[in-house]
C-alpha cells in the first residue's frame, strides 16, 4: 500500500497544501506546533475515519472556516484509490471514494490501510480497557468492514438494553429483555468471534515484534479475556444463556455487565503485568510491538504492508530501538514525524524530507 499524495484544504493549520510521498520513508520534520501531526492525522482519517486525537470531527476545520477538505490518492495490489473527506462547520461530513459519495463511514475501511503510532499510544498500556478495546476495534475494522457494522449495531442495542434495565416496571422489563437479547446475541457473537481470532494472530506477532525490538531480552504476552469458543451457532447459544444468567445482576446494577463492551486485553512482560511493573520505555516498546504486530496481520490479510505512521515515536526510544525500527520498516511506506534535532537517527537511510513550518511545506 502506498499513499501517493495528500491534499489539505482548511485542515487545522493548513490552508492549502499538497504532499507527494515517497514509497519508502517520509520524514516530516519541523519545530513544535507547525503541522507535523496534523499531516499524518489527515492520512489516518482518510484511512479509517478515526482521528488519533479527537472524537469531534468539527475540530479539524481551520478556525473560522466553514469547510475542511482532505484528499489522498493511493495505490495497492487492488489498484488505485482516491479517498476524500469534507467536514462542515454545521456538523456533517461528506465521504467520497473514487469520486462516488457514500453515507456510511464504514465504507472507508479497506481502501487505504494504515497503522498509527505515537507516544499517546502509551494509553494502550497504561489507561483503561476502553483504550485497548478501541485499538482492537479499529484494527479489526481495518480487516473487516463487517466487524465495524456488527460493532455499531451491538453498541446500539447495548445502549437500548441499558436504558431498559433502568425502567421501574420490572415485569415489563423482564418481558422485553428476551426480545432484545435475541438480536443482541447475534452481534455479540460476531464481535467476540472476530476479536478472538484477531487476538490469536496478534499474540504471537506481538511477542515476535517485542523480542525483535529488545534483542530477545523481554517476552511480551498478550491475551484476551473472552471465553467463547466453537462454531458461531454455539457461541450465540452460550451468549443467550449468559445474558439470561446475568439478568438479575444487570437489573440491580442497571446496565449490561457482560459482553464485548466490557472486554480487555491482558498484557504481560516477562510474566508481570506491564501496566504495573513496566518502565516507561518498556511500556512504550510494548505499545509499539502491538502496532508492529497489527502491521504484520494487515500484511497477511492484504498481501502487502499498510502505511505505517510513526508520529513522534522515535524521540522516546533509545538509539538501538530506533535503529531496529528503521530496519523493520524496510519495504513499508512509513511516515515519520520528528523535530529537527532527532532527524540525525536517519543517517545512512534513504528518505524523503518534508520541512513543515506554520502549516506549509518549506520548498
Ligand atoms: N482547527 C484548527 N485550526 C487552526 N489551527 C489548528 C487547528 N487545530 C490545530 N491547530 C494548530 O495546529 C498546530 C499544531 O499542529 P501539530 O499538532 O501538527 O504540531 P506538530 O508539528 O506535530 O508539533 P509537535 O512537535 O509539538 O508535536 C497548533 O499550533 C494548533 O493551534
Ligand atoms: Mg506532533
Amino acid at each position: 500500500m502506498q499513499v501517493k499524495n495528500l491534499t489539505l484544504k482548511n485542515f487545522r493549520n493548513y490552508r492549502d497544501e499538497y504532499f507527494e510521498f515517497d514509497g519508502g520513508i517520509n520524514v516530516i520534520t519541523g519545530d513544535n506546533a507547525q503541522g507535523k501531526t496534523n499531516c499524518v492525522e489527515a492520512v489516518f482519517l482518510l484511512a479509517t475515519g478515526y482521528s488519533p486525537r479527537v472524537r469531534k470531527d468539527k475540530q479539524v476545520i481551520t478556525y473560522g472556516e466553514e469547510k475542511s477538505e482532505i484528499k489522498l490518492e493511493a495505490s495497492s495490489n487492488y489498484g488505485k484509490v482516491e479517498v476524500a473527506l469534507s467536514y462542515y462547520a454545521r456538523g456533517d461530513k461528506k465521504i467520497m471514494i473514487n469520486g462516488v459519495e457514500t453515507k456510511r463511514i464504514g465504507e472507508l475501511f479497506g481502501n487505504v490501510y494504515a497503522v498509527y503510532f505515537s507516544p499517546q499510544e502509551l494509553k494502550l498500556i497504561q489507561e483503561s480497557p476502553e483504550d485497548r478495546r478501541r485499538f482492537l476495534d479499529i484494527a479489526i475494522s481495518e480487516l473487516s468492514k463487517k466487524y465495524f457494522y456488527s460493532l455499531v449495531k451491538y453498541k446500539k442495542i447495548i445502549d437500548q438494553r441499558n436504558k431498559l434495565l433502568k425502567e421501574a416496571d420490572r415485569d415489563m422489563v423482564l418481558d422485553t429483555l428476551p426480545i432484545w437479547d435475541e438480536q443482541l446475541a447475534e452481534y455479540f457473537a460476531d464481535v467476540v468471534i472476530a476479536r478472538n481470532s484477531f487476538i490469536e494472530k496478534l499474540s504471537p506477532e506481538a511477542e515476535k515484534a517485542h523480542a525483535y525490538l529488545t534483542d530477545g531480552k523481554e517476552t511480551l504476552s498478550v491475551s484476551g479475556t473472552v471465553k467463547y469458543y466453537g462454531e458461531r451457532d454455539d457461541v450465540v447459544e452460550q451468549v443467550k444463556q449468559d445474558l439470561m444468567n446475568s439478568t438479575e445482576r444487570d437489573l440491580v446494577l442497571g446496565y449490561t455487565t457482560i459482553g464485548p463492551h466490557r472486554d480487555d486485553l491482558k498484557i504481560t512482560l516477562n510474566g508481570e503485568d506491564v501496566r504495573i511493573f513496566g518502565s516507561q520505555g518498556q511500556q512504550r516498546t510494548a505499545a509499539l510491538s502491538l502496532k508492529l504486530a497489527e502491521l504484520e496481520i494487515l500484511k497477511s490479510q492484504y498481501g502487502e504492508y499498510p502505511v505505517l505512521i510513526l508520529d513522534d515515536a522515535m524521540s522516546e526510544l533509545d538509539v538501538a530501538r530506533q535503529k531496529r525500527i528503521l530496519e523493520k520498516v524496510e519495504g513499508v511506506q512509513t511516515m515519520i514525524t520528528c523535530t529537527g534535532t532527532d532527524a540525525s537517527v536517519f543517517g545512512g537511510t534513504d528518505y524523503k524530507l518534508f520541512n513543515v513550518s506554520n502549516g506549509s511545506v518549506v520548498r
